[in-house]
């Protein structure tokens, strides 16, 4: 176990979590490496990450901890939850109108193992659900977007914001004031919502601040920063409409993670097959 990891050259597969870039290229007999998460992209920013196959965790357990983040945060904004939290610290009794689910518009940006199941579960619960990938999909009851031609229509239709993207050279920056100001301004919540669970460099942090203030944007759960964790300055802490959490949305134990790679690892050292690959010119 790192950092006590013994004669180096007796390393066969290393399953890692943000290791210090550089570790893994001084073990010269590595034959696979095992992302403890779904996101790579601190990985594949090390020049020096060994060539050798890069498998990410693709698993239930992990995908089941999102949706239930997922699903509360739509839930709570959804419901008006900040809104009556705050009439409660004022001890103020008073109702406001509360539209259906189906009136509500998702779209869950990534349709990837999180992606998909979240927006199934939005979907049974009667949000009106949309998704938007790089490749196009067909998944029952959720209206597929695609691709660059397909990202306006689908967020002028969104009244929530589920982002479940990889951070790579294509998504880096993407919440930005564009694109917030393309959310939809005319849904039953008075404003659109932000939620990200999946990377912090996918935001521009002041941009999302802006459209806070300006009301572009109605409120945000934001469990990832372009800075982590989140520093003390940041305005994101104190802003009325704004919940944050520390990067724990989906945080599975190593156990169930372990036993879907110790079953990888057999299945590559008798057939040399190996699941949940990661593209490293795609960057996820
Ligand atoms: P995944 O299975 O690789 O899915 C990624 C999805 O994003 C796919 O649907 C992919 O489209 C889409 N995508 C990628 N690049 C795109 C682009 N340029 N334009 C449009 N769509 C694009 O990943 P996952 O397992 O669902 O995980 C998603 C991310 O969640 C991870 O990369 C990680 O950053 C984040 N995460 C966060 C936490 C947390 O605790 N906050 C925990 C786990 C994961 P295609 O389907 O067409 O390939
Ligand atoms: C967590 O952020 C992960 O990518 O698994």
């Amino acid at each position: 176990v790192w950092p006590d990891l013994g004669d180096p050259a007796d390393i066969d597969y290393a399953l890692v979590w943000m290791p210090e870039p550089g570790v893994l290229a001084n073990l010269p007999a590595l034959k696979a490496i095992f992302n403890l998460g779904a996101g790579v992209d601190h990985l594949l920013a090390d020049p020096s990450l060994p060539k050798v196959p890069l498998a990410r965790t693709v698993d239930p357990d992990m995908a089941m901890r999102m949706s239930e983040y997922v699903v509360f945060h739509v839930l709570l904004h959804h419901r008006q939850h900040l809104l009556y939290a705050a009439q409660q610290r004022r001890q103020q009794w008073q109702g406001h109108p509360q539209p259906a689910a189906s009136e509500v518009r998702v779209g869950v940006m990534g349709l990837g193992s999180l992606g998909a199941d979240a927006a199934r579960k939005l979907s049974l619960l009667g949000f009106a659900t949309a998704g938007w990938s790089r490749s196009e999909k067909s998944l029952a009851g959720i209206d597929c977007f695609h691709g660059t031609d397909g990202l306006k229509p689908f967020l002028n239709r969104t009244d929530i914001l589920v982002v479940l993207l990889p951070a790579t050279d294509r998504t880096k920056g993407i919440i930005d004031a564009r694109l917030l100001s393309s959310l939809a301004q005319d849904g039953v919540l008075g404003g659109p919502v932000l939620i990200n669970a999946g990377r912090g460099a996918l935001q521009v942090e002041a941009d999302i601040e802006a459209a806070l203030d300006s009301g572009t944007l109605k409120a945000a759960s934001l469990d990832v920063f372009e800075e982590e964790p989140l520093p003390p300055s940041s305005p994101l802490w104190h802003h009325p409409n704004v919940v944050v959490t520390p990067h724990n949305a989906a945080d599975s134990g190593a156990l169930p993670l372990c036993r879907g790679i110790l079953e990888q690892i057999r299945t590559f050292e008798s057939s040399g097959i190996l699941r949940h690959l990661v593209d490293r010119q795609r960057g996820y």
